[in-house]
C-alpha cells in the first residue's frame, strides 16, 4: 500500500504518478495494491482517478497503452490534509485499504512534497502511529544546510529506523550510473585501470541548456551547489570512486559508498568556481540582486589509496552550451615508446542520460603506409542491448522501494559526509562570476582542469 503525500502537486504529476503507471505496464507492481493520494483539498476517488489520468495524458505513459482500468480501480484519495493534530481522512483510508488488500501489505509513505514540509509530515506520521513497519521515501534535498540536515535526520530517526528510510537521489537510479558497477566489476578490462595508477583525472560534467523554468522560487533559494553538487554530483563521484563492495547486496553497496564519502577531502574554496548566467536576475520570481549560483565547478580530492592525488572535476550549470551528463576517466599518457599521445587521447567515458552509453577514446593506427596515430572512438549504446528494457530513474527507484532494496538510496551517514565535505565552501561563500548564456560557464573554471581542459566543449 502506497500513500502519496502531495498527490495533486507538480512532482507527483510529472514524476511519481507516471512512474507508478510505468511500473504497472512493466508488470512490476505487487499482485494487489492500493495507492492513496493524500492532499489538502477534498476530492472523491473518481476525481483523483481523473487527475491521474490527465497527468498521464500530459506526461506519459499514455493511459490507453497500459492496464489503465485495473490501475484506476486501485486509486483512492484521502483529503483534508494530514498534520500531527488532524489526520484528515487518511487513517480511515489506510484502514479501509488494509481491509481490502490485507493487514500484511507493506505500507510505503512517499513524501512528494516541498522539502520544508518534510518535518511536519514526519511528525504527523509519528503522531498517528504510521511509522511502524512502514517504508518512507523522501525527495531531495534532504535538508538544505548542514544544520537543516541534522535536525531533519534526528526527527526522522525518532520515527523511523534508518532501514525504513529511502532518500531519493535520482542520479543513483539512472541506467548509466548503475552501469558503472557492471563496467567495473563484470569486466576484466576496466577494474585493473580504475585507480590513480592509470587515471589522471575524473570529470563528472552535467551542463544543462535550460534555465530554471517555472521553479525560480525554489531555485533561487537553493542554487547549483545545493541543487546538484552536494547531491547528484557527489553521489556519482562516490559511485565512481568506491572500493569494490563485498557483494552486490544493498548493505555492502551502501557501506562501500559510505566509506568513500567519508574520504572526500573537504573542498578548498579556491577549488570551487561559482557562476550566474547573465539575465538570470531578470527571470520572473528572481530578485534583482540575487547572488544565487546557477553554475558550479569544483575540484574534489578523495583520499583513499586508490584515488589519492587524482582530481575529480565536477561541473554543472543552467543555460550552458549543451545538455549532457558525462562521467569521464582520463588516462595517463602511456609510458612509451609513443611520445606524442595527446593529454586526452585515452578516455573512458559514460553518458548517464537516457539508457546510458559507454564511449572509449583510444589512439589507433591511422590506416595507411605510415605508423601514424589518430584518435578514434568506440561507442556502446546501452539501449541497443538485446532484450533490455531501460527504466527511467524514478521507475527504477520506486520499484526498489517496493521490493525493499536500499542500495541506490542515500544514507544518513553518507549525507552527513557530503555536508562535511561542502562545509568550507558554505563558510567562505566564493565569489559568483557572471557567464554568457549558451557558453561553457566562467573562464575562471578552466584553471581547475590543468592541461586536460574540460572535455565537453573542446
Ligand atoms: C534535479 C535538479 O534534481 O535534477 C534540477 O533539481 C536538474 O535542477 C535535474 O535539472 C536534472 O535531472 P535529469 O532528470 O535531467 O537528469
Amino acid at each position: 500500500m502506497f500513500v502519496l503525500y502531495g498527490a495533486t502537486g507538480d512532482l507527483a504529476r510529472r514524476m511519481v504518478l507516471p512512474a507508478f503507471f510505468e511500473l504497472a505496464q512493466h508488470g512490476l507492481l505487487p499482485e494487489d495494491w492500493r495507492l492513496i493520494g493524500s492532499g489538502r483539498g477534498e476530492r472523491t476517488d473518481e476525481e483523483f482517478v481523473e487527475h491521474v489520468r490527465s497527468a498521464l495524458a500530459e506526461f506519459g505513459p499514455d493511459p490507453d497503452e497500459g492496464p489503465w482500468d485495473d490501475f484506476a480501480q486501485r486509486l483512492r484519495f484521502a483529503g483534508g490534509g494530514f498534520t500531527a493534530d488532524d489526520p484528515g481522512q487518511l487513517l480511515d483510508a489506510v484502514a479501509t485499504a488494509r481491509k481490502e488488500i490485507g493487514d500484511d501489505a507493506q505500507l510505503v509513505h512517499y513524501l512528494s512534497l516541498p522539502p520544508k514540509a518534510f518535518t511536519d509530515y514526519t511528525r504527523a506520521l509519528g503522531a498517528h502511529g504510521l511509522g511502524e513497519g512502514a517504508r518512507v521515501v523522501y525527495e531531495k534535498p534532504f535538508g538544505a544546510s548542514p544544520e537543516g540536515f541534522r535536525e531533519l535526520d534526528d526527527l526522522v530517526h525518532s520515527v523511523f529506523d534508518e532501514e525504513q528510510v529511502f532518500r531519493i537521489d535520482h542520479f543513483l537510479g539512472k541506467e548509466g550510473t548503475q552501469d558503472l558497477h557492471a563496467l567495473r566489476f563484470a569486466n576484466g578490462l576496466f577494474e585493473p585501470m580504475w585507480s590513480r595508477e592509470h587515471v589522471a583525472q575524473v570529470q563528472i560534467d552535467v551542463p544543462e541548456d535550460l534555465d530554471v523554468a517555472d521553479r525560480a522560487d525554489f531555485y533561487d533559494a537553493t542554487g547549483a551547489t545545493l541543487d546538484m553538487l552536494v547531491t547528484h554530483l557527489f553521489q556519482v563521484a562516490a559511485e565512481v570512486a568506491m572500493e569494490p563492495p563485498v557483494s552486490f547486496s544493498a548493505d555492502d553497496i551502501l557501506s562501500a559508498r559510505e566509506s568513500v564519502l567519508a574520504n572526500f577531502r573537504p573542498l578548498a574554496p579556491e577549488d570551487v568556481v561559482l557562476g550566474q548566467f547573465e539575465g538570470y536576475r531578470e527571470l520572473d520570481g528572481v530578485p534583482d540582486d540575487s547572488d544565487t549560483d546557477t553554475y558550479v565547478a569544483a575540484r574534489l580530492f578523495i583520499d583513499t589509496g586508490r584515488w589519492r592525488g587524482v582530481p575529480f572535476l565536477l561541473r554543472t550549470g543552467k543555460r550552458m552550451a549543451a545538455k549532457q551528463q558525462r562521467v569521464s576517466l582520463v588516462l595517463h599518457r602511456p609510458k612509451g615508446p609513443v611520445n606524442d599521445v595527446p593529454a586526452n587521447g585515452n578516455v573512458v567515458s559514460l553518458s548517464l542520460a537516457g539508457a546510458g552509453a559507454v564511449d572509449i577514446d583510444v589512439m589507433a593506427k591511422k590506416p595507411g603506409p605510415d605508423l601514424a596515430m589518430a584518435p578514434a572512438r568506440v561507442s556502446l549504446d546501452l539501449s541497443k542491448i538485446p532484450g533490455g528494457e531501460p527504466l527511467a530513474p524514478y521507475v527504477s527507484l520506486i520499484h526498489d522501494v517496493l521490493i525493499g532494496d536500499r542500495s541506490l538510496f542515500t544514507t544518513s551517514e553518507g549525507l552527513a559526509q557530503t555536508w562535511r565535505a561542502l562545509q568550507p565552501v558554505l563558510d567562505a561563500r566564493p565569489e559568483v562570476h557572471p557567464y554568457a548564456p549558451g557558453s561553457w560557464g566562467p573562464a575562471a573554471a578552466n584553471a581547475l582542469t590543468g592541461e586536460h581542459g574540460w572535455l565537453l566543449g573542446q
